[in-house]
């Protein structure tokens, strides 16, 4: 074997083979990727008409893909279509009605289990419930929820009146919250009165009724009874949800709106490199083809499994693939309340075993969370029912990668790391069952896909050089605007390689020999902490929100377990000094603010910031200090 150079967080291209077994190859639904996938290139629209056409329509699309004025990429345009209609409707038809849509297990260790038919009856009456507080089809509902099934069903309520939803993820805080209702300018909140973690309680409606303070926008919240504790609630504004569900408006019959092709679905708030988040817009048509497809092909559904997405349903990771693309493709689908090493590290293991859980998606930073507890947990379960992994949120290391292999997957399940985005809806660059594999590496584009890693010019990175990743051709489970700033969404993803119609993804990339993709990171001010992405802009504003700070700048630093750690550097106002208790306290701002997730690691107080002579803070000047190399090109700092 050649001698591999590997460094930190990603191997190269001389990393070893691993040859998927003849059973995994026998049952791949797709057995030769360079037959097909050249096909799907030389003729990118027939091949996704022929996947639509396995989706239910209520009218046909005229056009597979509208390109008359691009970026703004339309896809099976005059079709009609909801996502409700292929995920739950057709599914009452069949014997499927009663498979198990979702099992659910609390924190605390209470089980839920629902049925397809089960499912259509939760959300139609849920739809009836927003109805009923006049939700219009286009207007934005927002959701604001722990794991628990209300927040699937209230999301598929949304989507089976024509509404849109917004969800913002559970661990987020006020501010985070506030801006992005107000950006949505929703009228109506769906959350609970907590969730559990780790054993506690997270006080989501005490979060929400702050962040309805701030933005006046909301009318109705209505309150999901999860962990009983007292919650202020306030008359006319305020409604538990168990109450509106038992009125006989809640009625089990719901028609489905039949939405068009491009109709939004939801909007979903990612972090970029300004400090006001970006809502990206999905669309029901070419999002339900999308998803659906890269699921069945690449984690090879079959009737008999049960999907487990270990990711929260607040993340595109958790739309795409804990919910709408395995409804679809009729799955079982695990999900799971709370904290994976709570009350003990086999809590996830015991599920697999309990449960028997045949394929397991979950992040690198949850798979170096466990190892480090060490390999007897998993080892004290039965874990045979396995027969694929999946990796998805940020570079595995091949560490991780061989452990996940070998102790969580007996050595026979291929592991399929997903290079994908918010932005992309699905899989872009992926595996199949059959790809080997190497560790470290996302492979191979997804049918349809042109990836290149390209240098400032535009042209092609030689074999193993570094470059920007692009997409070259559209694809229908794209974002296809930045709600509200179209120019927004030009400047960030096509204005570099406009000349070409490329799409930048942000994140930088090499090619190897063989053609495998290895992704690095991102290469603009975009965070990755425990796969989470946060913007420093974000960080920075939350900390100069603190009446002692005056400027902030906030850095990632390589950290072992999370991947990525926030380091903070702030300059105080004059006259207030800087101590270990003021950090304590900037700490703990933050994560009240933006969530726990964006709590710095590390602060540093400072009597400035390495500016450029424009003013702009030279971040990576204080990146390669944190890391002890060498500062670079320092021409353009100012004295
Ligand atoms: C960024 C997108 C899409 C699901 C969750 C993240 C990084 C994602 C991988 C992977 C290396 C990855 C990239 C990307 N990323 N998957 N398999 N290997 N990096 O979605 O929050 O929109 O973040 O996550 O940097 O640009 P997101």
């Amino acid at each position: 074997m050649p001698e591999s150079k590997k460094t930190k967080d990603t191997a190269t291209e001389s990393a070893e083979l691993y040859h998927p077994s003849k059973e995994v190859i026998k049952a791949a639904h797709v057995k030769d990727y360079d037959k097909l996938y050249k096909e799907s290139i030389e003729d990118r629209e027939g091949f996704w008409a022929k996947e639509a056409k396995k989706l239910e329509w209520y009218r046909k699309w005229d056009k597979v893909l509208d390109d008359s004025n691009k970026p703004f990429y339309k896809w099976f345009t005059g079709g009609k279509t909801n996502i409700v209609q292929n995920a739950i409707d057709r599914h009452q038809k069949t014997w499927r009605r009663n498979k198990l849509a979702f099992i659910w297990e609390g924190e605390p260790g209470d089980v839920r289990t629902m049925s397809y038919h089960a499912l259509n009856r939760e959300v139609s009456k849920f739809a009836n419930v927003l109805k009923s507080m006049g939700v219009r089809k286009g207007e934005i509902v927002t959701i604001y929820m722990p794991q628990i099934p209300e927040l699937p069903i209230a999301m598929l309520a949304c989507a089976k009146i024509g509404a849109a939803h917004s969800v913002v993820y559970g661990g987020f805080s006020v501010e985070a919250l506030a801006t992005r209702i107000e950006d949505a300018n929703s009228r109506v909140l769906v959350t609970a009165d907590g969730g559990w973690r780790r054993g506690k309680i997270t006080d989501l409606k005490g979060i929400a009724n702050q962040a309805i303070e701030r933005s006046p926008t909301i009318e109705v919240c209505i309150t999901v009874k999860r962990t009983g504790q007292e919650v202020y609630m306030e008359n006319d504004r305020d409604f538990w949800y168990h109450d509106l569900m038992g009125l006989p408006i809640a009625s089990a019959y719901c028609d489905t709106e039949k939405t068009d092709s491009e109709d939004m679905l939801f909007i979903l708030y990612t972090s970029g490199t300004t400090g006001r988040p970006k809502g990206l817009v999905h669309t029901h048509g070419g999002y339900s083809v999308y998803t659906a497809t890269t699921h069945k092909y690449v984690f090879d559904i079959k009737d008999e499994d049960r999907w487990w997405c270990a990711a929260d349903p607040g993340w595109v990771t958790g739309h795409s693939y804990l919910v709408y693309a395995p409804l679809i493709n009729g799955s079982t689908i695990m999900m799971y309340e709370g904290a994976p090493n709570h009350p003990y590290p086999n809590r996830w293991w015991n599920m697999i075993e309990k449960y028997g859980i045949t394929i397991l998606y979950t992040s690198p930073t949850a798979i170096r969370g466990l190892m480090r507890f060490g390999s007897q947990w998993p080892k004290r379960h039965n874990l045979e029912t396995l027969r694929l992994l999946g990796s998805v949120g940020e570079p595995i290391n091949p560490e991780a990668w061989k452990w996940y292999h070998e102790v969580i997957g007996g050595g026979r399940c291929p592991i399929m790391d997903t290079w994908w985005q918010t932005e992309t809806g699905g899989f872009m660059i992926t595996p199949l069952p059959i790809t080997p594999l190497k560790p470290g590496s996302a492979t191979k584009p997804f049918f349809g896909n042109e990836v290149g890693v390209v240098k400032e010019d535009g042209t092609d990175a030689k074999a193993g050089e570094e470059g920007k990743l692009v997409i070259k051709a559209p694809w229908p489970g794209m974002a296809r605007t930045i709600m509200g700033d179209p120019d927004r969404f030009i400047d960030t993803y096509w204005k570099e390689y406009a000349k070409q119609g490329w799409y930048k993804a942000g994140d930088s990339a090499r090619i190897d020999e063989d053609g495998y993709i290895w992704v690095i990171g991102r290469i603009d001010d975009v965070i990755k902490v425990s796969g989470y992405r946060l913007g420093t802009a974000e960080v920075e504003s939350a900390m100069v929100s603190h009446a002692d700070v005056a400027e902030a700048a906030a850095i990632a630093v390589p950290h072992e377990l999370k991947g990525n750690a926030i380091h903070a550097y702030v300059i105080l106002r004059t006259g207030v000094a800087g101590n270990k208790a003021l950090a304590e306290s900037l700490k703990e701002h933050v994560s009240k603010e933006l969530g726990p997730i964006a709590r710095p690691e590390v602060i540093n107080f400072m009597e400035s910031l390495p500016k450029t002579r424009s003013g702009k803070i030279m971040r990576r000047v204080l990146k390669a200090r944190a890391m002890g190399v060498d500062e670079g090109d320092l021409s353009t700092l100012e004295e």
